[in-house]
């Protein structure tokens, strides 16, 4: 079954086409993945900018899906699968509202799909290059870290979720993007932090841990924020201006994040009994994040960078298991708050 998804939750222009195969061990072809990202336009504000994200989107979805069909070749859709939440409202609805326009030109079914699960489901796929389940991966617990989302889930199987716990203030990735910012590094920040730590070595700048030892699952990340800000205020200008000083705060920044989102998964792992860890998300592109991840010694599922940040990939494999399972809703409409149970 070939699938045409679509992804505008955010400021990546997304659209996709899948050969999806199989019920009990669904796995997916990419006949084709074209991405259209916004970031020169979101660099002047240091963050997404709605009404820019969504004329973007609107400008950018017809060539995107007529590219994706060219590419993926003379192939017969059956399905349109779109992203109807979790996101920014009016980036959703442009989505959806193109969706159902192309669906009905195809004469084809419109298919929602919730974004989070998109994020957990390209990870728990990734098998190598190839988009199958492996063995024995049940139940996994999910980390999943972008910009938007900080949840740790319980997988016990397909579609089958429990969320353990979240953020309470701001998302992993939007820490990353609001430090980069205070030092002066581009946006998105999660790429320009991890590159300035990247080669660093020395001594690490002491920054809090927020929640580290709380018995919960919850994580909170604006208090690392505002002690970089405050120590960043602090420092004389011969610091500020030294060469070291951007990669210590990125490496230690790094540092901190990482430390906080592996100690919390790997205790969920210890007490699901996880036979997996799935980590997914923009911000699970980060390398150092999937190091550390490695080292808890649990089987790691998670996607190449490029799947990781957003795409439509997973939005059509988070499709074809909405599909699978017949529980097609009639009318698709966004919900900025969707969650994944
Ligand atoms: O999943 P995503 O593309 O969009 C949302 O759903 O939010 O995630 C974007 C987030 C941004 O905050 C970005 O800074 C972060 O993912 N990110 C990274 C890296 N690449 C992207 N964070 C840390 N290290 C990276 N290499
Ligand atoms: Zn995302």
């Amino acid at each position: 079954m070939n699938i045409l998804s679509i992804e505008t939750s955010c400021d990546d222009t997304g659209v996709a086409v899948l050969r999806a195969q199989g019920s009990e061990r669904p796995r997916f072809e990419i006949l084709s993945n074209v991405l259209s990202s916004q970031t020169e336009i979101h660099e002047q504000y240091g963050g997404v900018y709605p009404m820019a994200a969504q004329r973007e989107h609107e400008k950018n979805l017809p060539a995107a899906i007529a590219r994706a069909l060219k590419e993926a070749g003379k192939v017969k859709i059956e399905y349109v699968v779109v992203t109807n939440g979790p996101g920014l409202s009016p980036c959703l609805w442009t989505g959806v509202n193109v969706a159902k326009e192309t669906a009905n030109k195809l004469g084809v079914p419109l298919v929602p799909a919730n974004h989070v699960e998109g994020h957990v489901l390209v990870s728990l796929f990734s098998h190598g290059r190839k988009l199958e389940l492996s063995d024995g991966i049940f139940p996994a617990v999910a980390l999943i870290v972008s910009g938007g989302h900080t949840q740790l889930i319980v997988v016990r199987g397909l579609r089958d979720y429990e969320i353990l716990g979240e953020t309470r203030d701001d998302a992993a990735g939007e820490c990353f993007d609001k430090t980069a910012r205070i030092l002066g590094l581009g946006y998105p920040g999660g790429p320009a932090i991890a590159k300035a730590a990247e080669s660093y070595k020395g001594p690490e700048t002491d920054l809090p841990r927020p929640m580290l030892h709380s018995p919960d699952y919850d994580f909170s990340f604006s208090g690392l924020k505002t002690a970089v800000l405050y120590h960043h205020r602090e420092q004389p200008d011969k610091v500020l201006a030294s060469p070291d000083y951007v990669p210590q705060m990125a490496y230690s920044i790094q540092e901190a994040i990482c430390e906080v989102l592996v100690a919390k998964t790997k205790r969920a792992a210890e007490e699901f009994g996880a036979a997996s860890i799935v980590l997914g998300g923009g911000v699970a592109a980060n390398q150092r994040l999937r190091e550390r991840m490695e080292k808890i010694g649990i089987p790691l599922l998670v996607a190449p960078p490029e799947l990781c940040t957003d795409n439509a990939v997973m939005i059509g494999i988070a499709g074809y298991l909405t599909i699978l399972s017949g529980n097609i809703e009639q009318e698709v409409t966004a919900d900025p708050n969707l969650r994944i149970v």
